[in-house]
């Protein structure tokens, strides 16, 4: 075979491939593969062609611009085609296009306007006399579909321009897009309710503008840019950007991104800028769009095939890349949620090799039928965790199976159960399971918890494994020694050379017995360190040669987290649905973890935003033997709460016979039953031993007095309104007059951060205006007392400023924190 049959082929190939890859985008709005791949086998038919002229093709999808309108829309002609761009991936064809144009201009000085690439879908609006009168897809570039009535359903695009002068006709050109927080908000209902999941938001804006009911395109939420133009029959600035600045008057978006940069260095400066800013946009970008900024010299540019010579699009890395898939594990959390894991062939996106990507949920699953061997698309955006987008089906191997949940957990057995009209599968294990006492260790120690910093995820992973970290307690026993030694086993490439490094260490008697242990383990096998760490073994460290930074600081911090908040302490304790701000709730409101330890679940009902089910939630942990004994142990072993105080005023007036009544969520006992029966009965004990006779003489329905009999009857319950009723005694007894709860100087202020302060986090000046009393709010009103502003604060400061709120500056923040006692 010759260099030219074998050319031919691989062209005939790539033909074929790219024109179905783009007739399934553009007809079907179905991804095939991902662009970026695209992107790769378009360049290579490119530069295949151009080197064998001979086999050049005018249908060739090199020469196409996108698809053929489908039939389901009226066909539209376009009056100027809509063309595409060409593109640039490095810094180098940056440069070639920029001097392509100072070969031909000889300008003294090339402005540029350069734009984000939205990623969505292009479309030509037409407007006649100021009038929206028709809107088409691109298609081919020469003729689209008339997608109207689904354009007219999106709000930013103006139905009538504003302002005047405008030319009689006037086709405006630009991305209909979905904004990224659109998206997951569609796709998270899309999920809970069974329904299609779009790929990404590109899809979602693409099949949304092709649904044949302009009802269903209204619910989701699309919008819009302009970034050119197509016939006009009238006078426009002579430049793009002024263009710009027009269409904006006449009230179309513009995004304020596009900006004039000069030369190829601001170009590429422009590149790295908003590169920089892509995670924190509101919508996808797939690049920026640099052009000629004079139209004249546009018109001496010209074209070539596909797209104008004056424009070009510099793309960013793809954030989609297509991989197989090689395993599908299961990773218990810290509520034993099992999560199924995609395990990669290893593939480079944006930048980041990609291994792992999460596949959210057995529903997901599904939903995708993803199975092992698969060929996938991964998409790996900013600082999120990669997930697997779609499956390529056409390229699954034979044999493939669907895949199924595992009935039991891979890390301790425990049968792994799906909970009632729940998306999520989780394993009953519960603390039983090491992967569920990993993680319940990892958040115990985290920042917003008990801040017990340097106890990284794999020192936890080993300790559990070990054996000598169970439970979140035992970190309060763990020594130096210990540390030491796990310092020294991670740091160790094999079993061999951790003897010979704990060999000084050891005690004369019986070390070689623990180096015989050791060195005997199997290296090959991944737990080969915990088992070393499991060895018992006598050490005599010489503090002189073993000096471990590591060691003393995590020392120091699990010393130091000892004396802690009860926020915090409630908050470490891993309470399903008890979050940071639930934790400071409750802490607010009892004051005193003795309280809470022992509260029939209903009294905490009567803190705002707890429910019923974070209630219940609190009270099922805390009647979990091995719950408390935890907290026994972490009391035990030196943990204190140095900010117990007694119950809030608040809570003494809010709690009643009603109330708690109301909380107990007995059938039937509405709030004005409630009422009533505590007017009549004044007690727990008064209504406990009640018949249904006397609560109908008291006035409630028979429907009620026989629910609530019916209620009492069960023992569990009755126990649980006996509780509940000593219980709120208890509070009210302790709770202290109203008169002395008042406290800090900011008490009933709402206070707003907004900025970057230079001297403390923001958590932080939270934190230390609440102790003040303040409450710390996020965003702006007439009613928020004053604004603290950081560096580069945006639209709270200028709220702020239009409502009249006082202002102060971070010098004025930290001398009020100074002079009440809270300086940083
Ligand atoms: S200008 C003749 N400007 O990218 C110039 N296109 O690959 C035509 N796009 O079809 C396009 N943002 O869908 C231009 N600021 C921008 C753009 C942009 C996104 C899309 C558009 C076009 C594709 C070209």
């Amino acid at each position: 075979m010759n260099a030219t049959t074998s050319a031919s082929q691989r062209i005939a190939e790539l033909r074929q491939q790219l024109a179905e890859a783009s007739s399934a985008y553009h007809e079907r709005d179905e991804l095939l593969i991902p662009d970026a791949e695209y992107d790769r086998l378009m360049r290579e038919l490119e530069a295949l062609e151009a080197a064998h002229p001979e086999l050049d093709d005018a249908d060739s999808p090199s020469h196409q611009v996108g698809g053929k309108a489908s039939s389901r829309f009226a066909e539209v002609v376009h009056a100027v085609p809509m063309l595409s761009l060409g593109n640039a991936f490095s810094d180098e064809e940056v440069h070639d296009f920029v001097r392509r144009i100072d070969e031909r201009l000889h300008r003294k000085q090339l402005l540029f306007s350069a734009e984000p690439k939205l990623d969505g879908l292009a479309i030509n609006l037409r407007y006649e006399n100021g009038v929206f009168v028709q809107g088409a897809t691109r298609g081919d570039g020469a003729t689209g579909e008339d997608v109207s009535a689904n354009l007219r359903q999106i709000k930013v695009i103006p139905q009538r321009l504003l302002g005047e002068g405008w030319p009689e006709v006037l086709e405006v050109r630009g991305e209909v897009y979905m904004p990224r927080a659109d998206f997951e908000r569609y796709n998270e209902q899309a999920r809970l309710h069974g329904g299609k999941v779009l790929a990404n938001p590109r899809n979602g804006a693409a099949g949304s503008l092709r649904q044949l009911d302009p009802k269903v395109s209204a619910q989701r939420p699309l919008s819009f840019y302009a970034y050119g133009l197509g016939e006009v029959d009238g006078e426009l600035p002579p430049t793009h950007s002024g263009t710009l600045a027009q269409l904006a008057q006449w009230g179309f978006p513009v995004s304020d991104l596009c900006q004039v940069v000069e030369g190829a260095e601001g170009l590429l400066a422009y590149y790295r800028d908003i590169g920089q800013r892509r995670d924190g946009l509101p919508f996808d970008i797939d690049g920026v769009v640099y052009k000629l900024d004079d139209r004249e010299g546009q018109q001496a540019m010209g074209f070539v095939a596909r797209a104008p010579r004056w424009a070009i699009a510099h793309k960013f890395p793809a954030q989609e890349q297509t991989t197989t898939v090689e395993a599908i594990e299961i990773q218990i959390g810290r509520t034993g949620a099992a999560t199924p894991v995609a395990r990669l062939k290893p593939v480079h996106v944006a930048g980041v090799v990609v291994t792992n990507a999460t596949l959210h949920n057995a529903d997901q699953i599904a939903r995708l039928d993803v199975r092992v061997g698969d060929t996938v698309i991964v998409r790996r955006a900013g600082d999120v965790i990669p997930e697997v987008v779609s499956v390529i089906a056409d390229r699954r191997p034979e044999g493939a199976v669907p895949w199924q949940m595992p009935r039991s957990c891979p890390v301790c057995g425990a049968e792994i159960v799906r909970e009632e009209g729940a998306a999520a599968w989780r394993c009953s294990g519960e603390l039983s399971c090491p992967a569920q006492r990993k993680e319940a260790i990892a958040h115990f120690a985290s920042r917003k918890a008990m801040d017990i910093d340097g106890l990284g995820d794999k020192y936890i992973e080993t300790l559990v494994d070990a054996g000598i970290v169970r439970g979140v307690a035992d970190l309060y026993l763990l020594d130096r020694d210990q540390l030491l030694v796990l310092k020294l086993a991670l740091d160790a490439d094999s079993p061999e050379a951790l003897a010979s490094q704990l060999t000084p260490h050891l005690q004369p008697e019986g070390s070689g017995d623990t180096l015989n242990a050791i060195i005997k383990l199997d290296p090959a096998d991944a737990g080969w360190r915990a088992q070393a760490l499991a060895v018992p073994a006598q050490f005599e460290w010489n503090t002189r040669k073993i000096a471990s930074k590591w060691a003393d600081n995590l020392v120091a911090a699990i010393a130091n987290s000892r004396n802690t908040k009860l926020e915090r302490l409630l908050f470490a304790l891993g309470i399903e649905h008890v979050g940071e701000s639930t934790a400071k709730a409750l802490s607010a409101w009892f004051g005193d973890l003795e309280l809470i330890r022992r509260l029939p679940w209903p009294l905490f009902k009567r803190v705002p935003d707890i429910g019923g089910e974070v209630a219940r939630s609190i009270g099922h942990f805390m009647d979990q033997p091995g719950n408390q004994q935890a907290i026994d142990d972490l009391l035990a072993r030196g943990v204190q709460i140095n900010d117990r105080h007694p119950p809030s005023a608040k809570l003494r007036a809010d709690l009643t016979l009603a109330t708690l009544l109301q909380d107990l969520e007995i059938p039937k006992v509405t709030p004005v039953r409630a009422k009533q029966l505590a007017e009549a009965f004044k007690t727990v004990d008064a209504i406990r031993d009640e018949s249904a006779h006397n609560f109908v003489t008291a006035g409630l329905p028979a429907e009620t007095a026989n629910a609530l009999v019916a209620w009492l009857d069960r023992d569990a319950n009755a126990a649980l309104f006996s509780a509940a009723g000593a219980a709120m005694q208890e509070l009210l007894l302790k709770a202290p007059e109203a008169a002395a709860q008042a406290t800090g100087p900011l008490e009933g202020k709402t206070v707003v951060l907004t900025g970057t302060l230079a001297q403390m986090s923001r958590d932080d000046a939270k934190a230390r205006l609440e102790a003040l009393g303040a409450k710390v709010a996020g965003s702006v009103s007439k009613k928020t007392s004053f604004v603290v502003a950081g560096s580069e604060a945006g639209s709270k400061l200028d709220k702020a400023n239009e409502l009249g709120v006082d202002v102060w500056d971070e010098a004025c923040l930290l001398t009020f924190l100074a002079d009440n006692g809270q300086s940083a």
